[in-house]
């Protein structure tokens, strides 16, 4: 199975599942939001070698020498650019990397007939639909280019299915990763100042940062600030495994969430308790883009995968902080 993206943190817990899944991964990543000691630790967890190849997936010379040197049975692709608000900023950059980095791979599928692909999407795609989201919904596109990239390739994907009849598509929409092995070994160590919640609320809580900013407390929810679905990332690795194992003919979406909705100052209290830490936090503006409330219906993947999310957000929290403590630079 190659996976693309497999040094970054929801790729190096999916190489993790599908190793104890039985297969046997090969990765391949450009490292622009990672680092490869993930993947050394990935080995050290798993006893398992994995082929490393340090490449942009959309140079194809690069990825057909993959394709040369090893029998890859499958693609699972998780490469990608993902900061909404840069790309805003940058929408060139963002359509290029996501858009051409699928199209190339998906050729690659043809031409060397790999059947089966995965295609990691986001709940991002639903836009302000009603919650819970349903698979069936109507798309909204969301006020970004990066939540357009989903989309797109979604559509470009589905396309090619079509009239390649054994070509196997399973899209996965995420809902909100957070936590971190088990082993604290790997987890979330985003580049810069964090963008998303809980890689925030943990180093507020080792103090690297002073307080977190809690955007909006306006919003129509029980205590007014914004609701999200929080997974555990091996339960979303497990997501994977189950979907390659139950992959059938043609296009396939599957929302990856747990069904329930927690909010912000929900989460920041849950962590207090799991961890016995303060969080100090300041009420502020919303932010924008951001949407009210945001979570899945799972009843799909439980009847087709056999899969659901088990831990909860407790093991979430103690998980996400174990990774803090352990290896985050001062
Ligand atoms: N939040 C804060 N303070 C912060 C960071 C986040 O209050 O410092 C709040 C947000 O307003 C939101 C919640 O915490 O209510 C979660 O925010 P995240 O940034 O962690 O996650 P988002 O739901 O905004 O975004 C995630 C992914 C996107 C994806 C989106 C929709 O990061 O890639 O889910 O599925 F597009």
């Amino acid at each position: 199975m190659l996976v693309t993206g497999g040094a970054g943190y929801i790729g190096s817990h999916t190489c993790i599942a599908l190793i104890e899944n039985g297969h046997s991964v090969v990765v391949a990543d450009n490292l622009s939001n990672s680092n490869k000691d993930s993947i050394e630790k990935i080995k050290h967890l798993t006893s398992k070698e994995i082929p490393f190849y340090k490449i942009d997936v959309s140079d194809q010379q690069a990825l057909e020498n993959i394709f040369a040197n090893h029998h890859i049975d499958g693609i699972i692709h998780l490469a990608g650019m993902k900061a909404v608000g840069e790309s805003v900023e940058k929408p060139a950059l963002y359509y290029t990397n996501n858009l051409v980095s699928t199209i190339m791979l998906v050729n690659a599928c043809l031409k060397f007939n790999i059947k089966r692909f995965v295609f990691s999407s986001s709940a991002t795609v639903y836009g302000e639909n009603k919650v819970p989201f349903v698979e069936t919904m109507d798309l909204l596109p969301p006020a970004n280019p990066y939540g357009e990239t989903k989309i797109m390739c979604e559509r470009i994907l589905t396309d090619i299915a079509k009239v390649n009849p054994a070509f196997s598509v399973s899209i996965l929409r995420y809902f909100n990763p957070i936590g971190a092995h088990e082993s604290g070994l790997i987890g979330e160590a985003p580049n810069g100042t964090p963008n998303n919640l809980m890689p925030y609320v943990t180093q507020v809580g080792r103090g690297k940062r002073q307080y977190l900013s809690i955007f909006g407390n306006d919003y129509l929810t029980v205590d007014g600030t914004g609701v999200r679905d929080y997974i555990h990332v091996m339960d979303l690795a497990e997501g994977h495994a189950a979907a390659i194992e139950h992959l059938t003919k043609g296009v396939h979406v599957y929302n990856l969430g747990t069904g329930q909705g927690t909010t912000v100052l929900q989460l920041v209290k849950a962590f207090e308790a799991a961890n016995r830490v303060t969080i100090p936090y300041k009420i502020v503006d919303r932010r924008q883009g951001d949407i009210a409330s945001c979570y899945a219906d799972t009843s799909k993947a439980q009847r087709e995968l056999g899969w659901t999310a088990k831990r909860d957000l407790l093991s979430m929290c103690r998980d996400a902080w174990r990774f803090e403590q352990n290896f985050q630079e001062a």
